[in-house]
């Protein structure tokens, strides 16, 4: 597939990495592409564009930009070039403010996700949360003593989540499928916990595991 992602931090670059080690196109989309040159020559023969080039070129668009600026990303790489597409929603809704006592503070409420803003603003998008609730270093190929970690996974489009619980199994992930776009209210702030115990005890090496 072609997949387009949209963003050039840890993310992007992670994922990007991840999805070419597994056979698929990639361009990382950005408004600075001279900051992806180190990059892209470790990682031939990924490509590099603005975020409108990287949402025409995507068979699937992947959303890793920074939580404030995910409506203004997607404004920008026309919403005509995304439309029908499936979008990889991996942001969280994460304020400005500093953080209290290791906790994230959010722009958003509990009856109210960052997913469920962008599915409203771009109805043709077919957007699925993943890879929300856990560190880059883990996306792609985690090793856990305790086996598969799970990953939790939501959207109102039932055959885009099937799409997207195939990569994650090819990642090494469980898909726990969460239903529609409202339960971004509840796995956007895993993000928040995943981070306490690297922002209070600066450990990183976890993730999230449904057992059954
Ligand atoms: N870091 C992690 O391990 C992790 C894990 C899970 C989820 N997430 C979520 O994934 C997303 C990406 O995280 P990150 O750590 O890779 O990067 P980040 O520092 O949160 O965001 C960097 C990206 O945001 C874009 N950006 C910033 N301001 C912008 C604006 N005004 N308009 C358009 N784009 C803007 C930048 O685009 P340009 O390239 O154009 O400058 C850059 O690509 C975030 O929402 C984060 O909460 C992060």
């Amino acid at each position: 597939m072609k997949v387009g992602i949209l963003g050039s931090g840890d993310v992007a670059k992670a994922l990007g990495k991840g999805f070419i080690k597994y056979g698929h196109d990639v361009m990382l989309g950005t408004r600075n592409k001279s900051g992806l040159s180190g990059w892209l020559s470790e990682n031939k023969p990924a490509l590099a564009g603005s975020p409108a080039d990287t949402a025409k070129f995507s068979e699937l668009l992947v959303l890793a930009v920074k939580g404030l600026a995910a409506a203004d990303a997607l404004r920008a790489s026309g919403p005509g070039n995304f439309s029908g597409k499936i979008v990889i929603d991996v942001t969280n809704p994460i304020a400005d403010a500093a953080p209290e006592n290791g906790v994230l503070k959010y722009f958003t409420t509990l009856d109210d996700s960052l997913m469920e803003r962008l599915q409203r603003e771009f109805p043709e998008a077919r957007f699925v949360k993943a890879f929300s609730c856990v560190g880059n270093a883990f996306m792609v190929d985690p090793k856990f003593k305790d086996g598969r970690p799970s990953m939790f996974i939501c959207g109102n489009d039932e055959a885009a989540k099937k799409v997207v619980a195939g990569i994650l199994d090819r990642f090494g992930w469980e898909t726990a499928d969460m239903g529609k776009a409202e339960a971004a209210r509840a796995i956007e702030p895993l993000c928040m916990l995943w981070c306490i115990p690297g922002l209070l005890r600066n450990e990183w090496g976890h993730a999230f595991k449904l057992l059954h």
